[in-house]
């Protein structure tokens, strides 16, 4: 299956990938669903949401100050590393991720959509003027110099709009996609688990690595059931050693 997998990507023209919070997960970042998932820990609707910062900013940034400090201290994995590599053998490459962890371009790659924004940047609620990554004091959350309104991080929240350029474009790549694979992702949340269906609609190859069975499962062309971080070396290593053989 690696084989056939590895002769559909050199002939590919345009490959996208969609990642979730499993290809950071060999990193140390915690997923949101698996069994020792953020989500467990946290209610989303007491943390990750406009509501919850507006009736609790201090508890909202102490979380994300929290998850700040681990990320700092974790890098990215071979899982990123090998995306990083397969951006520069594909001939279009495009990566979508639902991560706000920065891993990816820490690993290098250039070509990203970020569909849920970037927990190392900061905006404002009022007038969405971008603020950089350093930790804010929840005892004093600083306020916008050009509109008096709080500084929050830019991260997409639950029942927020993501960004229409980011959206746009991330559905323009995966309907131009001849292979797409969706990496580390349970594929339950939206608008980023339609991305792999259209891709599908418009006659892609798709391909889920995820060591779990997710809905996108019984619509995959090619299923590994794998981790990232072992399996996205393999198949990179694979296509390096075809393009030298010539084969
Ligand atoms: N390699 C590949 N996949 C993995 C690995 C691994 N080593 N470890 C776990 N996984 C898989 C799990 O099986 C699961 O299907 O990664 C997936 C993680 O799913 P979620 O925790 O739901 O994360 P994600 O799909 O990114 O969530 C989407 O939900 O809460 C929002 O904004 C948040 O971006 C997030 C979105």
């Amino acid at each position: 299956m690696l084989d056939r997998l590895v002769d559909l990507m050199l002939n590919c023209r345009n490959c996208v990938v969609l990642t979730g919070a499993g290809i950071s997960a060999e990193s140390g970042v915690p997923t949101f669903r698996g069994k020792e998932g953020l989500w467990r820990k946290f209610r989303p609707e007491e943390l990750a949401t406009m509501e919850a910062f507006v009736a609790n900013s201090k508890l909202v940034w102490e979380w994300y100050n929290w998850r700040r400090t681990l990320m700092g201290e974790v890098k990215p994995n071979p899982g990123h590393y090998a995306l990083s590599e397969l951006e520069k053998i594909a001939e279009n490459f495009t990566l979508i991720t639902q991560n706000v962890d920065g891993l990816h371009h820490m690993a290098g790659t250039e070509q990203i959509l970020e569909l849920h924004g970037n927990i190392y940047r900061n905006k404002c609620v009022g007038c969405d003027s971008q603020f950089s990554e350093e930790d804010i004091d929840p005892d004093n959350i600083p306020v916008c110099p050009k509109c008096g309104g709080k500084i929050r991080p830019d991260v997409v929240w639950f029942g927020e709009m993501l960004d229409p350029e980011v959206i746009q474009e991330a559905y323009h790549r995966s309907e131009q996609a001849d292979i797409f694979l969706s990496v580390g992702t349970s594929a339950v949340i939206h608008p980023a688990a339609s991305l792999p269906v259209v891709a599908k609609q418009y006659q892609a190859t798709l391909v889920e690595i995820n060591p779990e069975p997710t809905p996108l499962t019984d619509l995959a062309d090619f299923c590994f059931t794998a981790k990232s971080g072992e399996f996205l070396p393999e198949l990179v290593s694979r296509l390096k050693d075809t393009l030298t053989s010539g084969s």
